[in-house]
């Protein structure tokens, strides 16, 4: 990786006393070649959400659920983080606990990246599960072959990708660090960026408003109008790509 040019004059204007909480959706990967859930030419807009993510989906017909996951493993993992990624990375490097990422992607790029103060609130693509017992979750990159259902060592059921599908709860615990991130830092300069990310999926979309309340500034990057737009103090429409690395003050190059 080349060297960080970074500085601190982005427009968010982070200083060393500020706190920055950051919520990524799907836009973030776009600029890696990988496509949006409700975006123009979204999943979701040629695909049947109720039949590929959903528990009653995988209940009727598993081997097309694991079909469609295991393309999107495939190409989770060509592709390569994109410099909205790594704009976050070096933000983490600079403000250490200041900083939090939560996003909803599953394709584990800001993994990747190198982002470490990260939540992965709707779970892993590169993960699987059992539907039935408490096996632990493991690191799977597999892409099953066409109709292939994997069975659980453990109690013969059925295997799952780990990630949360609708009509799912999110992990208490991830929803109360968020919490208690806002809390720690309120009353000082906090930041809350949402990137990427259509509004249109509870809880994330209500962060916001959960920033607001805690006192934050709120600051949005999408592509196209996002469902809840209209609750962020500034609102730039545009790539993350381009418009993370000059909001953040990091060289797009880093
Ligand atoms: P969406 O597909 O709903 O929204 C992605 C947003 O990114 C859209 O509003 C696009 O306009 C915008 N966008 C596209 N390219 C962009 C770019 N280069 N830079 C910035 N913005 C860009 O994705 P999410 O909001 O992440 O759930 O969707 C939320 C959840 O719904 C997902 O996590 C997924 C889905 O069902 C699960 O998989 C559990």
């Amino acid at each position: 990786m080349a060297p960080a040019t970074s500085s601190v004059d982005g427009e968010l204007g982070l200083g060393p006393d500020s706190a920055l909480l950051v919520l990524t959706g799907a836009g973030v990967s776009a600029e890696s070649g990988l496509p949006t859930y409700r975006g123009s030419g979204g999943l979701w807009r040629s695909h049947a959400f109720e039949r590929l993510a959903s528990p009653e989906g995988f209940h009727a017909d598993p081997a097309l659920v694991w079909r469609f996951y295991s393309e999107r493993r495939e190409a989770a993992l060509r592709a390569r983080p994109n410099a909205g990624h790594r704009a976050l990375v070096e933000v983490e490097r600079r403000m250490g606990q200041r900083f939090l990422l939560v996003t909803q992607n599953v394709d584990g790029l800001h993994r990747r990246a190198g982002s470490e103060r990260l939540i992965e609130i709707h779970g892993r693509l590169l993960g699987t599960r059992c539907s039935r017992c408490r096996r632990p979750e493991t690191t799977d990159e597999t892409a099953y072959a066409e109709g292939t259902v994997p069975p659980c060592e453990q109690c013969g059921g059925l295997l799952r990708p780990a990630v949360v599908w609708f009509g799912e709860a999110l992990d208490p615990a991830h929803l109360e660090a968020v919490d208690e991130f806002l809390e720690r830092w309120r009353g000082g300069r906090l930041v809350f960026l949402a990137a990427g990310t259509s509004g249109a999926v509870w809880p994330a979309a209500g962060f916001v408003d959960l920033a607001r309340a805690r006192g934050a500034e709120t600051w949005l990057v999408n592509a196209e109008r996002a469902d809840n737009a209209g609750r962020f103090d500034q609102v730039r429409q545009g790539p993350s790509g381009t418009l993370l690395p000059s909001l953040l003050g990091v060289s797009k190059t880093t």
